[in-house]
């Protein structure tokens, strides 16, 4: 196969692309902007290999879509680029309406252009797969909230977001992402083009922007910086190591059946506050100083509109396309904190003065125009 993948310089793109070029015979044409949290550093492994090849096109520029399309001849496309940080979400909307919505727009009509001159046969293998969040669902009762406090029994285990749970987008963000997953399930509808929908839950690993919770505190914590914990960190992420998430996306477009929804998690529920204190445990015993690292951790003002608690049921991924996660999430992390300890170079190049680790997505709520 010829897949096009969009934002495959960014953190799950290009894990996307190094599992396809090292464990296929596949091709792949990466289109990507290249904005801040795209990096070609992070496909140095794969870049000379003939199968690969990258392109820097906005997906929101039709012409230039157009045109790799027709150099290309793809067989499927997997669709990745996407502004991706809630915080950034609430200082600037802007980017994420744009390249969430307008660009997977564009890139749909530049799909169905292009699979419209295709022969029946090669229409029907055609494959759009979207990439999305399980964001989109909202949140999930926490265990907090349940009354008197008490814990969840085998009897009468907390809700997990199905593929039909309803949407009901919190931020800036996932809203964006919802509106782009209604747009791809409304061009099979419409117009026949064969699509299929993922959403995922949080993935952390190796090459992801420093910006997000695990590479943050990783960072800060070797630096001696505070490790900032929004509120009483006690919302729940449910964690999966990126590259389960690679195999599972590669699965779900080579096998997964058109028109479906595929809901991917590593059941792996913790709370942000469970997880930074994990990292400095990792810490302490591979970079051990005087103080423990967990002195480091500071409680800052929570995220407005803050999310509560994820949690993906993926038996649908187990039962129908044999996926299961590799990982858990205590040898994902330790694989993830020894690349950071042994990538500081790819750590330096990706923050090129623009960003600093700085907090984003409060300060801009002061203001007249986004409160
Ligand atoms: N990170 C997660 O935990 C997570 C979980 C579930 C789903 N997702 C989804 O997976 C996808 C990838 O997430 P990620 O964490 O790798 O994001 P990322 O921010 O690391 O990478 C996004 C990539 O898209 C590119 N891009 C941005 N705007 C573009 C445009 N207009 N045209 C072309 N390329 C553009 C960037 O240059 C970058 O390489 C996103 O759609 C995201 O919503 C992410």
């Amino acid at each position: 196969m010829k897949i096009l993948v969009t934002g495959g310089a960014g953190f799950i793109g290009s894990a996307v692309v190094r599992h396809i070029i090292n464990n296929t015979q596949d091709s792949v044409i990466n289109v990507d902007k290249l904005t801040y949290a795209g990096n070609l550093e992070s496909l140095s492994s794969i870049e000379s290999n003939e199968r690969y090849v990258f392109e820097q096109v906005d997906i929101c520029d039709r012409a230039e879509l157009d045109r790799v399309f027709a150099q290309c001849n793809p067989d499927a496309v997997m669709h990745l680029a996407a502004e991706s940080h809630v915080d950034r979400s609430i200082t600037g909307p802007a980017d994420f309406i744009q390249t969430n919505i307008v660009g997977t727009y564009t890139l749909l009509e530049a799909t169905r252009a292009y699979w419209n001159t295709l022969s029946e046969d090669a229409k029907k293998a055609f494959r759009f797969h979207h990439i999305s969040t399980d964001e989109v669902y909202g949140d999930l009762p926490h265990p907090d909230d349940i009354e008197g406090g008490t814990e969840p029994s085998a009897n009468k285990p907390l809700p997990l977001f199905t593929e039909s749970t309803s949407y009901e987008p919190s931020s800036p963000y996932s809203a964006s992402k919802a509106s782009s997953d209604h747009l791809v399930r409304a061009w099979l509808r419409t117009y026949g083009l064969p699509t299929i929908v993922t959403n995922c839950s949080n993935n952390y690993g190796p090459y992801h922007f420093p910006e997000k919770l695990i590479p943050l505190v990783i960072l800060n914590a070797l630096e001696g910086k505070p490790l900032p914990i929004y509120g009483k960190g006690d919302q729940i992420r449910d964690w999966l190591y990126v590259e389960d998430h690679a195999r599972a996306l590669y699965k779900v477009v080579t096998e997964g059946v058109v028109g479906e929804t595929y809901n991917i998690g590593g059941h792996n529920e913790k709370q942000n506050l469970e997880v930074v204190q994990t990292i400095c445990s990792i810490l302490d015993s591979l970079v051990p100083k005087e103080a423990q690292y967990k002195e480091q951790i500071t409680y800052v003002t929570d995220r407005p509109g803050h999310d509560r608690r994820y949690a993906i049921d993926s038996s649908k991924m187990q039962r129908e396309l044999g996926w299961t996660p590799v990982e858990t999430f205590e040898t994902g992390l330790k694989k993830t904190i020894q690349w950071y300890l042994t990538n500081q170079e790819w750590c330096q190049h990706v923050q090129d003065g623009s960003y600093q680790r700085e907090r984003l997505g409060v300060e801009s709520l002061t203001t007249k125009e986004e409160v």
